[in-house]
Formats: structure tokens, sequence, C-alpha cells
């Protein structure tokens, strides 16, 4: 049996014993070493945290576990979100396990397609808003409001509890927090979760340090870089396609207690670091997510040394969430033939390049 986040890190969240210790074996994620990136940027110690080999593919199951069990706790029957894609797909996935009614807001035309094939498959009624992430989240704090249907969004303190179990694995994987963590920003309330996990880690003993934080905004949609609401916030990663983040201050605060950044990067640089890090690491990831390595790539490009340093990269998502994106980008052929061994051998032998 696989244990998640409730069972492993049950000291450092807000459970009762009436808090049904549900899972879907969430948590847990691998931490792989890079062996060809760091290297190119002079850093002997770059690792990469697969948030996507979560039960639904991205981080979001770590809060949602908890955000589901305390609902369930307080007996509430239905759950709402709005969210660009991954956190409807958790809370679809968590709410079928939990056996309640599952509501997501997303905005139409902007969630990649492996994402709302998750929250159909699981059951979920989905509303696509003709508007974008901003207007659905002020949307179902209303209607949370308004009827007993409990917001799961990261506005609900329980997700980010759960969320900021991800830098208590770093600490147990590393033997101590790194030197810098590099993470996508959109609503913000990761970076949030895993500053408050360093610093949790630290006040109980089990870090010696905190790491700096390094969040990654994308250019088209970096409210918290330019210190005003992004109107209409244009990104091809569309998971962190958002210009009034909720968790706006935790944000800050991560930043400035920590001594690190908040920074842009642009659509470029994000599909160069999502292709690189498939083809040069294996791991295929969706673009938000590359936002950490492309942050970590640029800084490093302007002169940022990070020799001698310990850097994690938080992968938040797996690249088939969005299938589409991959296949438009294609640039290698794909080479069509007939089935015989002739038409076949000839442009093996062809790629093969002997
Ligand atoms: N990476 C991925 C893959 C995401 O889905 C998100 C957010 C982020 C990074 C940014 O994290 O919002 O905590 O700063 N996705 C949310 C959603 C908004 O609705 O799925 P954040």
């Amino acid at each position: 049996m696989r244990e998640g986040v409730l069972h492993r890190y049950a000291a450092f969240l807000p459970l009762t014993p009436q808090t049904p210790r549900i899972s879907l074996g969430e948590g847990n994620t691998p931490l792989v070493k890079s062996r060809r990136l760091g290297a190119e940027i002079g850093c002997e110690e770059v690792y990469f945290k697969l948030e996507g080999c979560n039960p639904t593919g991205s981080f979001k199951d770590r809060g949602m576990v908890v955000a589901v069990a305390k609902a369930l706790e307080n007996k509430a029957r239905a759950i709402i979100c709005a969210s660009t894609g991954n956190t409807s797909a958790s809370a679809a996935a968590y709410g079928a396990y939990a056996g309640l009614t599952t509501i997501v807001l997303v905005p139409q035309g902007n969630i990649a397609r492996g994402k709302l094939a998750q929250a159909i498959a699981y059951g979920a009624r989905v509303v696509a808003v003709q508007g974008n992430f901003d207007r659905a989240l002020e949307l179902v704090r209303i209607l949370a409001q308004r009827y007993p249907i409990t917001l799961v969004n990261s506005v609900n303190p329980y997700r980010l509890e759960g969320q900021k179990t991800a830098a208590f694995e770093i600490v147990d994987g590393l033997g101590d927090a790194p030197d810098y963590l590099c993470i996508p920003v959109g609503n913000a309330g990761n970076i949030t979760a895993y500053w408050k996990g360093f610093t949790e880690y630290a006040q109980a003993g089990r870090a010696t340090r905190r790491p700096k934080m390094l969040g990654f905004q994308a250019e088209g949609a970096a409210p918290i870089v330019r210190g005003h609401p992004v109107k209409d916030p244009q990104t091809i990663a569309s998971a962190i396609r958002i210009g009034n983040p909720a968790s706006w201050q935790g944000a800050l605060r991560a930043r400035d207690e920590s001594g690190g950044r908040i920074d842009t990067v642009t659509d470029e640089e994000i599909l160069e670091a999502y292709k690189l890090l498939a083809r040069m690491e294996g791991v295929f990831c969706e673009p938000a997510s590359a936002a950490s390595v492309a942050g970590l790539l640029k800084l490093a490009r302007q002169g940022m040394d990070f020799s001698g340093k310990r850097v994690v990269c938080v992968i938040t998502g797996t690249g088939l969430k969005d299938p589409d994106l991959a296949n438009q980008i294609a640039d290698i052929p794909l080479h069509q033939v007939p089935p015989d061994l002739e038409s076949v051998e000839e442009v093996v032998l062809g790629l093969w390049g002997r």
C-alpha cells in the first residue's frame, strides 16, 4: 500500500481524529538529479521534483486530499473550484473518490485538453466560463458564500497545508533545504505553501536553513513582477495565465523573507526549457512547469552564479496534460513507411546515422 500525505505528515497537518485518512497515493514524488542541464550552467546539483507523478498528474493532489478530507469531516456534500485545469482535474478525482458532487469552472477555450478530459472522466460538472481564470475565481467565491458548497481553490487554507508537504519531502530527500527553489507562479498558492513548509520544517529542527525562493511568472501574465493586476493575461502556459493571484501577499512574503526574487520568463524561454527538459533529461512536463527551469536558465545567463549550489526546480505537472502543444511544436518529422522490411530498414538505417 502506498501511503499518502495524510498518513506521512499527519503531525504537520490540521487533522483531528474525525478527519478521514483518505488517499489516492499522492505525494512521495521523485526528486531526480539533472545529468546535463545543470552542468550546462555550471551547477553540479540541480534536481527536479517531479510533481507530475501525482495521481492526477500535478501537485494539486497534495492539497486536494487535505481539502476533501476536511470537507468530508465537515459533512460537505459538494465541492467547487475555478481552475486553469489542474485544480479541476484534482478536485474531480478526489470528489469522485469521496462521493461528493464536484463542480468546476474553467476559462472557456483556455484549458489544456488532457485536463478537461480528466474532469469529464471523473464525472465532474464542468462549467466553461466565457472569461478568464480570475473572473471564474471571483464567481466561485461568491457561490461558495451563498450556498453550502465547499470551495477547494487554494483560498481554502487546507489546500496550502497539503501542498507544503512537497517542501518536507525535498528536505527529507536531500538531508537539508537546498540553496535555491525554482518554481512557477500563477495564483501563487504553491510558492506560499512551499515557503510555509520550509519554514515549519526548520522550526521543527528538521532543516538547518531555508532556500532562497525563485518564482517565475510568464511575461504576459506577471502581475506580481509588475506590481499590479494584469487585466488580460496571455501566455502559452495556460496553467499560469492568471492576472490577479489570490496568494499575492504570500508570494511576496516568500520572496522577501527568503531573500529570493520573482521574475518573468517569455513564452519562448518557456518552450525552450520545455524541449530541453524532455530531450536532455527525459522529463516531459507541461509548459507552465517548464517556467521554473526557464527561469533558472535565464538567471544563469544573466550571470547569477549557481556553482557549488544546490538547486531544486519544481516540475509541477506532466506533459501529457497538454498533448496538443507537444504536437503543435513538433520539429522532428514523423516517418511514414509501407509495412515491408526493405522500406523500414532503409528509413531506420538513415535515421540511425551509421
Ligand atoms: N504549474 C501548474 C502545472 C499549475 O497548474 C499551476 C496552477 C501552477 C504551476 C501555478 O501554481 O497557482 O499555486 O502559483 N494551476 C491552477 C489551476 C491555477 O487551476 O490548476 P500556483
